[in-house]
């Protein structure tokens, strides 16, 4: 590096303190924006980017999704509302609780279906899906339900998932005073159409009970491998998973550097870093990209620009 006596090198790095120091009014500022503007709690879980409570907070794949009713966090779909236990941020996974789904201790079920299983939007879809390992145990469907047609007989679609299904299921308490007698282990194939048909998500992508024709449905998940313990060791609820574009990541890191916080569009939906008493489309850093059109022009971002610039080549040409 040059020797900072050097009158020139000098004089420049005063000019860039100076312009870095006299920064340009409001609104062209890098932003030092509160984080607590978009995180917030219910009951013990908190809730940051990607969910958010607030408006214009969060990515837009879940906006409307999450809402703290008395202390309980809930997740609304258009097929029900769902308790949430955990928002597992390392491993972008969500826990939820049904309560008119059946479990291990008790059968929820009645002729018009109970519990309407999991429907995500088709816009939504994209970011938030149950879990491949997560098996959905669909109960009492009638034969002619969509889940058993194109398959005659062989109930194709039904399968053990990640090790769990119903020839184990039925050795739940919940099936010990059913109807007398306890379904057969062999879960497919048998019986036309079978009590119970488990599923993954990935083979039906909508698990609406009503329209599947079943009376009630359960759901598991485990987040280790528990070979041994059987069904009644089974984690009973919903595992979601949830994912974000590719360019989201660098948009929402940017905007976090320059002091910003990620949200989202109220009427566009498209990503937005908030600033503070202004809203950006890249960052706190770049009024050019100001989503609301600023009276600040980017020239004073010129001199500061220029420095960095300097800095970043090593001063090799002064
Ligand atoms: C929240 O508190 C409940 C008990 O009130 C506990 O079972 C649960 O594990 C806690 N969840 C988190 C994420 O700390
Ligand atoms: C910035 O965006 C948020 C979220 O969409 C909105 O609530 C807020 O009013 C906007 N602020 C300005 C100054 O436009
Ligand atoms: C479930 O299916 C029923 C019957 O087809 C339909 O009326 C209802 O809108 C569906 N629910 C969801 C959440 O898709
Ligand atoms: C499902 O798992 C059970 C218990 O591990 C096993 O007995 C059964 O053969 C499996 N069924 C299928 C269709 O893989």
């Amino acid at each position: 590096m040059a020797p900072l006596a050097r009158p020139s090198l000098a004089a420049f790095l005063a000019l860039c303190a100076f312009a870095t120091v006299a920064r340009p009014p409001a609104g062209v500022d890098a932003a030092n924006v509160p984080i607590t503007t978009c995180r917030s709690f219910c009951g013990n879980i908190t809730v940051d980017y990607p969910f958010a409570l607030r408006a214009g907070c969060g990515h837009a794949g879940f906006r409307d999704l999450l809402y703290c009713i008395n202390g309980a966090l809930m997740l609304h779909l258009p097929s029900g509302s769902y308790r949430v236990l955990d928002i597992d941020y390392a491993y972008r996974g969500l826990t939820l609780h049904d309560p008119a789904m059946s479990d291990c201790r008790a059968l929820d079920r009645s002729r018009a279906g109970r519990g309407n299983g999991f429907v995500v939007e088709p816009w939504r879809a994209p970011y938030l899906a149950p879990d491949p390992d997560n098996v959905f145990l669909l109960l009492g469907c009638r034969a002619s339900s969509p889940l058993f047609q194109g398959f005659p007989d062989r109930h194709l679609p039904c399968r053990n998932v990640s090790g769990r299904g119903c020839g184990e299921y039925y050795g739940c308490p919940a099936w010990d005073d059913y109807g007398g007698r306890r379904p057969s282990g062999a879960a497919y194939g048998s019986a036309v159409p079978p009590e119970c048909c488990a599923v993954s998500w990935d083979a039906i992508r909508a698990v609406n009970v009503s329209r599947l024709e079943c009376e009630g449905y359960s759901s598991a998940y485990s987040l280790a491998p528990v070979r041994a313990a059987g069904p009644a060791g089974w984690a009973y609820g919903i595992r979601v998973s949830w994912a974000l574009p590719e360019a989201n990541r660098g948009f929402c890191g940017a905007c976090r550097a320059t002091g910003g916080v990620c949200g989202h569009d109220g009427d566009s939906h498209g990503d937005l870093c908030l600033c503070g008493d202004w809203n950006s489309t890249s960052n706190c850093d770049s009024s050019a990209d100001a989503a609301r059109p600023n009276a600040a022009s980017a020239a004073p971002r010129a001199i500061p620009a220029l420095c960095l610039g300097v800095l970043a080549s090593g001063f090799s040409f002064l």
